[in-house]
């Protein structure tokens, strides 16, 4: 079966819709056709500043998310990635395959120490990419479910592996980005030309998966629209209305052509309506279902136990070839 791995960061209290509707979603999906491999980035988390309390807790509510929107532990390696070591050894070496100009040319990178300021930004923060190559190519990974934010990081995964296989001998599977282009980008409810991200200047544009499914419908009834009347996808003139529409299709498997017909002579004030029933409906038993996970704590380290152990069969292997390839004299 080809293989496939993604990860998530723990840094937030909630996963946002952004986040399932981008890749979560597509995790679940693909359990049922390839060998899967999915972790909690929590090396990737501290790039950033963290608090350790904080970290911890959020790192447990990452992995019951992940449980409760349909990762099956039986099927899938489950885990956290400092419990796996290989992915800071392979980093290590695949930072020397990397050019100080190329990682600089990240645009999330660039965004992110802008806002920081070049003072404040940290290292690992430049080094993240290729941290994320290391996750990647650690599993011999043919397809990576992600959205489209993460294009430039898996182009910049393909360049190293291809780099690394030329100059040591074939070691490393070519990973494919795996991006469903309907949801790829899901938007801010309150500026649709944004991605919908948590650092936005407000939270009104974001629907967190955990938070009071009575605030997320207040959200979705007062998403920016247009001042037109007709429900009807276009990206360019109506932008509000066309991630409504993406978001409602993706939520009932219904198309977006279907909505459109089911929605003629009808106003935005239904859709909104509607759309925020059928997200309540749907985020109610899942908030049960995470908060079942967090009950057990230690149910839920067991389980991540187990993906660890199972994910490092992999992992060690891969760096073993690695680090023979490079020419490290081996550990007597
Ligand atoms: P992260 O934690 O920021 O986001 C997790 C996933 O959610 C997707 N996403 C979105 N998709 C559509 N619309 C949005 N508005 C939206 N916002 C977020 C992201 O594309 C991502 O797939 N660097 C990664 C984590 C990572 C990783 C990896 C991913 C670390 N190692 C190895 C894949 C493979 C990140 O920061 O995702």
């Amino acid at each position: 079966r080809l293989r496939v791995l993604s990860g998530i960061q723990p840094t937030a209290d909630s996963f946002h819709l952004g986040n399932y509707l981008g890749a979560l979603r597509q995790w679940v999906r693909l359990q049922d056709t390839h060998e899967t491999f999915y972790c909690v980035v929590d090396l990737h988390a501290i790039t950033v500043e963290q608090d350790p309390k904080v970290l911890l807790e959020r790192t447990r509510r990452s992995a019951a998310q992940l449980l409760a929107i349909g990762v099956d532990p039986a099927r899938s390696a489950l885990f956290v990635q400092s419990h796996v070591p290989e992915h800071a050894q392979l980093s290590w070496v695949l930072e020397c395959q990397t050019g100080f100009g190329e990682a600089g040319r990240m645009t999330q990178f660039k965004d992110k120490a802008a806002k920081q300021g070049s003072d404040h930004a940290s290292v690992g923060l430049f080094t993240y990419p290729v941290l994320m190559a290391a996750d990647i190519l650690l599993y011999q990974t043919n397809a990576v479910p992600v959205g489209e934010d993460q294009r430039q990081h898996l182009e910049l995964t393909r360049n190293l592996a291809q780099r690394f296989n030329s100059r040591f001998g074939k070691t490393f599977v070519m990973p494919e980005p795996f991006i469903v282009k309907d949801t790829a980008k899901i938007y801010d409810l309150q500026e649709p030309t944004a991605k919908m991200s948590k650092s936005a200047a407000t939270g009104n544009g974001l629907i967190e998966l955990l938070e009071d499914p009575k605030r997320s419908a207040k959200k979705i009834r007062s998403a920016v629209t247009d001042t037109g009347r007709e429900v009807r996808f276009d990206r360019e003139e109506k932008a509000g209305v066309s991630n409504l529409l993406t978001i409602y299709s993706a939520l009932t498997e219904r198309t977006v052509a279907e909505l459109e017909t089911a929605y003629e002579g009808k106003g935005y004030g239904d859709l909104k309506k509607d759309l925020a029933e059928v997200l309540v409906d749907w985020v109610t038993p899942l908030q049960e279902s995470v908060q079942s996970y967090l009950d057990d704590v230690a149910e839920l380290d067991r389980i991540l136990a187990a993906g660890a152990h199972r994910a490092r069969e992999v992992a060690s292997a891969t760096l073993a070839s690695v680090y023979e390839r490079i020419g490290f004299l081996p550990a007597g």
